[in-house]
């Protein structure tokens, strides 16, 4: 058996896991900072580097304690060193540099992105995960289309031209008066409102295998806020910063339509990218593939076998980390001490 201790700090979460055999979790601590970060409405790096060096060491001993291993029964330290905020991955590098040398253990960092793919490797009782498979990353600040034709063997097949798909649920939360972060807050005003009540600009309705969200977030601002007093209307004159919609608004309507939109793109792309690869399956993962109507409308629109992780693994955690460390260090990696943070690393480019 090989005990992967895993350790993610590259946004706003402060997490340590405990993984055996790159599948089975034996703990998965995570500390968020969502209650810090709300005031801002979003991530505030210097406030996220800070709450995670005071995290950082209970966080690593509690994982250790809920999992009931000691030190010497770990095999390898995995730990995110990008992409994300330069700050937070230096905490969580340095910090599992330290326990690497301290513990005379090797290091082993692990591509964030790959992270959100082996989520989908910590479910024991579902059926192994046969390549080709096509994989949609979707989280805060990633949306990915990329064919795994083995472990560690990616092509990229499309990403987004401008916001992420967490980015722009995030921001038209903000612009509907929701609270943060607006994914979740989304999700959950849309089942109290009607899909069909605005339409708004179905997106990149192209060939390509790219995604585009500026415009469907510009058509949600510009539906819902204010016009100026003199009535009109100069183009790029809405601010995302606004923090409540018209009063005649129905703001879950707005969600709703919104949400429709923002889905319809993601599975229409996905589906005809999976047939282009021959892929057995596709694999939703990242923040955003905890939304309710993405999860349903890909399996109501396809064949092909839809797998998603747990709602706790979508979001940022330690446990898909260690997950991706394990198949890493199988393969023979092991990082120097001298490992850098790479805050703006791509999976595949
Ligand atoms: O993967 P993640 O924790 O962080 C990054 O690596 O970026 O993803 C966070 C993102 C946020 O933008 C959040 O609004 C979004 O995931 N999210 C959702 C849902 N739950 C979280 N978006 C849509 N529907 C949800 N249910
Ligand atoms: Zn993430």
């Amino acid at each position: 058996m090989t005990v992967i201790l895993g350790i993610e700090t590259s946004c706003d979460e402060t997490s340590a896991a405990i993984v055996r055999d790159g599948q089975r979790i034996a703990s998965n601590v995570i500390a968020s900072q969502i209650d810090l970060h709300s005031r801002f409405g979003g991530v505030f790096p210097e406030v996220a580097s800070r709450a995670h060096i005071e995290a950082i060491s209970a966080v690593v001993a509690q994982a250790l304690s809920d999992a009931i291993v000691t030190p010497a029964q770990i095999d390898a330290i995995a730990v995110t060193r990008g992409p994300g905020l330069s700050g937070s991955l230096l905490v969580g590098v340095n910090f599992a540099k330290g326990l690497a040398l301290g513990w005379g253990k090797p290091l082993i960092g692990v591509n964030h992105i790959e992270g959100h793919i082996y989520s989908l490797w910590l479910d024991e009782s579902a059926p192994d995960i046969v390549f080709p498979v096509l994989c949609l990353i979707v989280s805060g600040g990633h949306t990915e289309l990329i064919e795994m034709r083995g472990h560690g063997d990616y092509r990229l097949i499309g990403s987004t031209l401008d916001d992420a798909a967490g980015e722009a649920f995030d921001k038209v939360g903000r612009v509907l008066g929701l609270p943060y972060p607006g994914g979740p807050a989304i999700d959950a005003a849309a089942r109290k409102g009607d899909p069909n009540a605005f339409n708004f600009t179905r997106a990149m309705q192209d060939e390509s295998f790219n995604f585009s969200f500026s415009g469907l977030k510009t058509a949600v601002m510009r539906a819902v806020q204010a016009p100026p007093a003199d009535g009109k209307r100069t183009r790029g004159v809405e601010s995302m910063d606004a923090d409540s919609a018209r009063p005649d608004v129905n703001v879950n309507d707005a969600a709703a339509s919104f949400q429709q939109a923002a889905v319809d793109q993601l599975v229409d792309k996905t589906i005809r990218a999976a047939k282009a690869c021959g892929a057995t399956e596709i694999l939703l993962a990242g923040g955003v593939s905890a939304n309710s109507l993405l999860r349903k409308e890909m399996q109501r629109r396809t064949a092909l076998p839809v797998r998603y992780p747990a709602i706790k693994l979508c979001t940022d955690n330690a446990a898909m980390i260690a997950a991706a460390g394990y198949f890493r260090f199988m393969a023979g990696q092991r990082d120097d001490l001298s490992m850098d943070i790479a805050p703006m690393i791509a999976l595949v480019s």
